[in-house]
């Protein structure tokens, strides 16, 4: 019988995981234009024509506006503080809330933080792992400004839906589309179906610049303010001698030579999504044919830009555990994310509310907690992290339909010998 690697048979697949660059020549030589140019960045901090940046960066904002269909579109070092801006152009601070999704990467939830307001954390959907609608309401208080809803694992948001309730609450809509660019609701784009939304070009994202964040919207006002904070904007409003208006600016802004990268990139994104979804299909078919294991669920009239693939494990018709599975197709060449980031509440950030110094800013200027961050708040998401959870990188470049082959084939060889070599369902 063909054993598995965990009693030292043969792994299914020997070569690491790898992780292969995107960058082809079309980004080598767009950056060394820029060398040859010497103009490495464009920007200055005052109300001239250079507020706005230099060639690359107007050409990366005019790319995204047109291959997303947004008005305005503002470069931004990071997705990271491309949020923070989105919180701040919206007048959030301090005694403010957002709603947000605690199952995500950390920086959703602290660019809330970082503009001194209080991230309220809702629950997801178990099958979309975005907010669920259904639980938004309940959390919205006197204090709410906006709902930062993540598109997360290249899966929109239930835009419609969330839209309808912020209308109805009359509270900005943000939209984390770090992990989702070029997915869709009934062919609208995500990360522009609310009120602004957000971009990352990290590294690991599906296109990038090596760091990079881009914000959309189609909103002037808040396309403004994105140009102010970005680039210390107090500089630029002192200059025209606006005496009312203030802005707290900083420097986020995007150089030249990131700006070239991503240009190319985004070039090249209707590519690499078109081979992420032909993987992902092959994945769906195999999980669906399978026991236990559950495929990404794609709402009718969503397209899914597959980030990660989240597969869901039920232990019980398995008979082992979550972690001796993953364990399992790690010793098979296939390691799996178990769970994702931890819920974002239960970090000690939180849990302590300890963000600044020693004091309870920015928590105090709530009189009355909205919410206590701790375990049992959001049982759907603990649900998912601590018990169901599994994430595959095996949905991008360079993977072929033969290495998902494989991946079927190292879970059906542990489903075969999960009891012959000692698996259970305790941890
Ligand atoms: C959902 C989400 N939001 C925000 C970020 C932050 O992106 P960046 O690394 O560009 O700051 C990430 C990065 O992993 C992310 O996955």
């Amino acid at each position: 019988m063909n054993k598995c690697a965990i009693l030292g048979g043969k792994p299914v697949r020997e070569e690491p995981i790898p992780w292969m660059s995107t960058m082809g020549k079309e980004e080598s030589e767009a950056v060394l234009d820029v060398m040859k140019s010497g103009v490495l960045s464009s920007f200055l901090a005052n109300s001239g024509d250079q507020f706005l940046g230099g060639p690359r960066v107007r050409q990366i904002e005019e790319d995204f506006c047109k291959r997303f269909g947004s008005k305005h579109a503002i470069s931004v070092n990071s997705a990271t503080t491309a949020l923070h801006t989105a919180v701040a152009a919206c007048g959030i601070g301090p005694g403010d809330e957002v709603l947000v999704s605690p199952y995500t990467m950390v920086a959703s939830a602290s660019a809330i933080l970082m503009n001194c307001a209080v991230p309220i954390f809702v629950d997801i959907d178990p099958d979309t792992y975005t907010i669920n609608p259904d639980e938004i309401e309940k959390w919205i208080t006197p204090h709410t400004k906006a709902i930062l809803t993540v598109n997360i694992f290249g899966l929109p948001s239930n835009l419609p839906r969330i839209m309808d309730i912020a209308k109805k609450h009359n509270l900005f809509v943000i939209e984390d589309n770090a992990q989702s660019p070029g997915a869709t609701i009934n062919g609208s784009e995500a990360g522009t179906i609310a009120d602004i939304g957000v971009f990352s070009l990290n590294y690991h994202k599906i296109i990038h610049s090596g760091e990079g964040g881009i914000i959309l919207t189609n909103n002037d006002e808040l396309a403004r303010m994105c140009q102010l904070i970005r680039n210390h904007g107090e500089v630029a409003l002192d200059e025209e001698n606006d005496m009312e208006a203030v802005v707290l600016g900083n420097n986020i802004r995007m150089s030249e030579l990131h700006a070239a990268v991503g240009i190319e990139q985004l070039k090249k994104l209707d590519h690499f999504l078109s081979e992420r979804r032909i993987l992902a299909q092959k994945i769906d078919k195999g999980l669906n044919e399978r026991i236990g294991l559950k495929a990404a669920y794609v709402p009718k009239g969503y397209t899914h830009s597959y980030y990660v693939y989240p597969i869901q494990f039920d232990a019980e018709k398995w008979g082992i555990s979550r972690g001796a599975f993953a364990r399992a197709m790690e010793k098979e060449g296939f390691p799996l994310g178990v769970g994702y980031v931890k819920p974002i509440y239960l970090m000690n950030l939180y849990k302590h509310k300890r963000v600044f110094n020693q004091t309870t800013y920015p928590f105090k200027f709530i009189e009355k907690p909205t919410q206590d961050y701790k375990k049992g708040l959001c049982p759907v998401v603990e649900a998912m992290h601590y018990e169901k959870l599994l994430t595959a990188d095996i949905c991008r470049y360079p993977f072929k339909e033969n290495d998902i082959d494989d991946f079927f084939t190292a879970i059906d060889k542990i489903w075969e010998e999960r009891k012959d070599i000692g698996l259970t369902i305790k941890e």
